[in-house]
C-alpha cells in the first residue's frame, strides 16, 4: 500500500507490519522521515527537522550546511553534502557534481522488471511501486527512484533508472541502488564475511562514528563477504529488538556502506562498487542500478530472516523446481575428482541406484582433454578418450538405471591450453598492455564481448542438447583481474565489470529460455557466488565446498540467516573428510545435509557396509521431510558459532501443526545430562505430540524440553513435534 499526503508532501509505504515515510522539503529535497514499525500518520514531516538544519530557501548561503546535514532519499556528491554519495557524473569538461531535485512522481500497482537484471517480482496483488523522479538542470541527468512495498510480506525494494536528458555525453562515475539516513540509535551492525570453505560467517560489531565497509572488488559477490549488512539495536536478539536489513540483488562488485556522523545521523549505502566503474551515458542513453532489498524487524533477527525467506521464495525465485522435491544426486567432485572414466562413472552409478540415490553428476574433467585443473576449459566437446561414446551414451546407461544424469560446466573461464584460446586469445579479459595473470591455471572470458559470450552459450547449448541432461551446475573458479576488452571502446572499459555481470545473466536467461525445465544449481569456487542474484536464475546455489558437517553448521547457519534453506547446496561426504580429516558419524553428516538440498559427495562403493546401509534411510528421511524444511518457517534455537558445543534450529509448517527439530551436539560436555531448548512459531493453545508428552505449544515455546546427552562429540537428533489436538 502507498499513498502520497499532497498537503504535507509525504509520501507514505506499508507493508504488513512496517512504514517508510519520504518528505518533499521546500518542493525540492526529497528527504527520508521514518522507517520502521508500522505507523499511522503522513503529518510527521517535522522529523526532516528542515529549520534546525537552516533550509536553504531560508537562507540560501547555507544551502551547504543544509545539504550536509539533510537525510536525503538519495544522496548526491559535489554540491555540499559530504558524505557518501549515491551517484556522481564526470562531464565532458571533466567536472563533476550533481543535484538531483524533486520534479514528478507516480504510484502503480505491481512491479516492473528490471532490464537485463535480475530482480523480485510480483503482480498488482502482491504489491505498489512508487516512482519518485528527480532531475539535474545543470546536467539534464534524470533519476527515477524506484521503491515496491510488498503486500504479503515486510520487504521493500529500491533501484534507480538514471538517463541523461542532455546534450552531452556523461560519464556516471557511481550509480548505487539505496541510500537511507536514519538516526544512530547505539546500532551494532551484522555482516557475512568468509573465505573459502568458511563462507557466510555471522558478525556482529558495535557500528561507533565512522564507517563500516563491506564490499567485493572480485568480480562476484565472493566468499569474502556477501552483499548484505544489518543494522540492530544492541539489545536484538533472535526473538526481540529492531534490525534493517540491506541485501543487494547482484553477483558482481558491490559496496555496502554504514558511516555515522558528527550529528549521530547513519547513512547506509549499497549498491555496485563504484571502483573500477564508470558507465557512458551518451544523450538519450539509461543505466538501471540492480534492486536493493530492506528489511525491517521490530520483533529481532527471526522475524527478518523469515520476511527474507518468504520474499526470496515466493518473489525472487522463478524456477519451476521451486517447491518441488529435488532428486536426491550423488556427485562425481569429491567420489573421482579428475580421475574417472565411463565404467568408474557408471559403477558409481549403479551403487548408487541400488542405494536409491536419483541422479548422477558428472562434475569437472568430462571435456576437451581436461585431467587437472590446467587444461580445455573453453572446449566444450566431450574427451572420448575418458568417455566413449560420448555423453549420450553415459546419459542413456545412467537413464536405464532409473537414474537422471546432470552436468557439470564452467562457462565462463578459458584455458591457455585450450582450442579456443589458441582461435581467440582476444577474447581473454585482459588489458592492452598487461600480460594477463593465471588463477587456478584460467583465465576469464571477456564476456562483456558479444562475440564471445554467444559463442560459448552456443556450445553450452549444443552440449545440453546431445543427451538427456536435466541438471546443470554452473561453476565459477576464479576472480576477474587484468579488467580490460581489447573490443570495447576505451571509453567503456569502465563498464567491464557490469557488463560482464549482465552478459552471465544473459546467458543463464538464455540457457532457462531453451530448457525451461532444467534443474540448475549456481557455485562458485564453493560458494562465492551465493547471491540473490543468483537466486532469479537458479533454486539452489551449491554452499560451500567444506562439506565437514561440522564445519557446515556455521556456513549454513550464516546461509540460513536471509536464505531460505531449500536454497542451500548440502552433501553427505567421504570421512575422514578431505580437508579437515574429521570423523563424523555418517548419521550426522546426514542430518547436516538434511538442511539443504540433499546430496551425495563420496565414492558409495568404498563406504562401510554400515554407512552404506543407511543411505535408503537417510534417503526416506529426506522425502519424509523435504516439504516441510523447504517451505516451512525457520526458527534459530541455538547457534554453534556463538555457544561451541551444540547448534539446534527448528522449522515449523505454514499451518503450524508440524515442526521439526534439528540438534547437533558437537561436543559431549561431561557432567552435563541433557539440554533445554525452547521452541518457536507454534501455536500457543494447541498441544503437541513432542518427546514422547503431549504439551501445549505454550509449554513448548517457554517452558521448553530437555535433549538427553548422546553419546560422544559429533552426534545428531531429530524431533518431530505435531499436533495432538487443538484447545
Ligand atoms: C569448485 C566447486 O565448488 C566444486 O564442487 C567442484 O565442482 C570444482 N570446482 C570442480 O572444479
Amino acid at each position: 500500500m502507498i499513498s502520497f499526503d499532497e498537503k504535507n508532501q509525504v509520501f507514505k509505504l506499508d507493508t504488513p507490519n512496517t512504514s517508510y515515510l519520504i518528505g518533499i522539503v521546500d518542493g525540492k529535497y526529497p528527504g527520508h522521515i521514518y522507517y520502521g514499525n508500522k505507523i499511522d500518520d503522513t503529518s510527521v514531516a517535522y522529523l526532516l527537522r528542515p529549520e534546525e538544519i537552516l533550509s536553504p530557501d531560508r537562507c540560501a548561503r547555507e544551502k551547504v550546511s543544509f545539504l550536509d546535514a539533510f537525510p536525503m532519499e538519495y544522496s548526491c556528491g559535489g554540491a555540499g553534502d559530504f558524505r557518501e554519495s549515491s551517484i556522481n557524473v564526470r562531464a565532458a569538461d571533466g567536472q563533476d557534481g550533481l543535484e538531483l531535485l524533486y520534479a514528478s512522481y507516480q504510484i502503480f500497482p505491481g512491479k516492473k522488471a528490471l532490464e537485463g537484471l535480475p530482480a523480485t517480482w510480483g503482480s498488482g496483488e502482491d504489491c505498489d511501486t512508487l516512482e519518485i523522479t528527480l532531475q539535474d538542470k545543470a546536467t539534464g541527468l534524470m533519476a527515477v527512484l524506484s521503491y515496491t512495498a510488498f503486500r504479503d510480506t515486510d520487504a521493500i525494494t529500491r533501484s534507480v533508472r538514471i538517463v541523461n536528458q542532455g546534450q552531452e555525453t556523461l560519464y556516471l562515475t557511481r550509480a548505487l541502488s539505496l541510500c537511507l539516513d536514519m538516526d544512530n540509535e547505539n546500532f551494532e551492525v551484522i555482516s557475512l564475511p568468509g573465505a573459502w570453505g568458511r563462507e557466510r560467517r555471522i558478525q556482529r560489531k558495535p557500528l561507533g562514528y565512522g564507517s563500516a565497509v563491506f564490499e567485493s572488488l572480485y568480480g562476484k559477490s565472493s566468499h569474502e563477504e556477501q552483499p548484505f549488512a544489518a543494522v540492530a539495536s544492541a539489545n536484538c536478539t533472535q526473538t526481540e529488538g529492531k534490525v534493517y536489513a540491506f541485501h543487494l540483488v547482484y553477483s558482481g562488485n558491490f559496496m555496502t556502506k554504514l558511516s555515522v556522523n558528527r550529528f549521530d545521523s547513519l547513512r547506509v549505502v549499497m549498491g555496485v562498487h563504484p571502483e573500477r566503474f564508470y558507465w557512458k551515458l551518451a544523450s538519450g542513453e539509461s543505466f538501471q542500478t540492480p534492486e536493493a532489498v530492506m528489511v525491517y524487524s521490530g520483533q529481532g533477527l527471526g522475524a527478518m530472516t523469515r520476511t527474507f525467506h518468504r520474499l526470496y521464495r515466493d518473489h525472487l525465485i522463478r524456477s519451476p523446481w521451486k517447491k518441488k522435491e529435488r532428486p536426491v544426486l550423488i556427485n562425481s567432485w569429491e567420489a573421482a575428482y579428475f580421475d574417472f572414466d565411463t565404467e568408474k562413472i557408471l559403477g558409481l552409478a549403479r551403487e548408487a541406484a541400488t542405494a536409491g540415490i536419483e541422479m548422477l553428476v558428472l562434475d569437472d574433467g568430462w571435456f576437451g582433454h581436461r585431467s587437472s585443473d590446467d587444461s580445455s576449459l573453453g572446449d566444450w566437446f566431450v574427451n572420448e578418450k575418458k568417455l566413449p561414446g560420448g555423453l549420450k551414451y553415459l546419459a542413456d546407461e545412467i537413464n536405464a538405471l532409473g537414474m537422471k544424469f546432470g552436468l557439470w560446466i564452467e562457462p565462463e573461464m578459458i584455458s591457455e591450453d585450450s582450442e579456443l584460446y589458441r582461435a581467440h586469445p582476444e577474447w581473454v579479459l585482459r588489458t592492452a598492455r598487461r600480460e594477463p595473470a593465471q588463477s587456478r591455471e584460467q583465465y576469464v572470458l571477456d564476456l562483456s564481448n558479444p562475440e564471445a559470450a554467444d559463442y560459448i552459450y552456443e556450445q553450452i547449448r549444443s552440449v545440453l542438447s546431445s543427451a538427456h541432461i536435466e541438471y546443470v551446475k554452473w561453476d565459477m573458479n576464479r576472480p576477474l583481474a587484468d579488467v580490460g576488452s581489447l573490443k570495447l571502446e576505451p571509453d567503456r572499459q569502465g563498464e567491464i565489470m557490469h557488463r560482464y555481470m549482465l552478459a552471465v545473466y544473459r546467458m543463464q536467461e538464455r540457457l532457462l529460455c531453451d530448457f525451461p525445465e532444467l534443474l540448475l544449481e549456481n557455485c562458485s569456487a564453493g560458494g562465492a557466488r551465493f547471491d540473490p542474484g543468483m537466486l532469479y536464475y537458479s533454486p539452489q546455489i551449491w554452499c560451500s565446498d567444506m562439506t565437514d558437517a561440522v564445519e557446515r553448521l556455521a556456513i549454513q547457519e550464516g546461509t540460513m540467516l536471509i536464505y531460505p534453506l531449500s536454497t542451500m547446496g548440502a552433501h553427505v561426504s567421504d570421512c575422514p573428510n578431505h580437508v579437515t580429516m574429521r570423523q563424523v558419524p555418517f548419521e550426522t553428516r546426514g542430518l547436516v545435509a538434511l538442511a539443504g538440498t540433499f546430496g551425495y559427495e563420496l565414492d558409495v562403493r568404498k563406504l562401510p557396509e554400515e554407512e552404506r546401509a543407511q543411505i535408503p534411510s537417510q534417503i526416506a528421511l529426506y522425502k519424509k521431510y523435504h516439504g516441510l524444511i523447504a517451505d516451512g518457517e525457520y526458527y534459530r534455537i541455538a547457534s554453534y558459532q556463538e555457544n561451541h558445543l551444540y547448534d539446534c534450529f527448528e522449522v515449523v509448517s505454514q499451518d503450524q501443526k508440524t515442526a521439526l527439530v534439528c540438534f547437533v551436539q558437537v561436543l559431549a560436555e561431561p557432567n552435563k545430562k541433557s539440554r533445554r531448548i525452547r521452541l518457536q512459531g507454534l501455536k500457543e493453545d494447541w498441544v503437541y505430540e513432542a518427546g514422547g508428552q503431549r504439551l501445549t505449544g505454550r509449554t513448548l515455546m517457554n517452558a521448553g524440553l530437555l535433549v538427553e546427552r548422546m553419546q560422544g562429540d559429533f552426534q545428531a537428533k531429530l524431533l518431530e513435534v505435531r499436533l495432538a489436538c487443538r484447545i
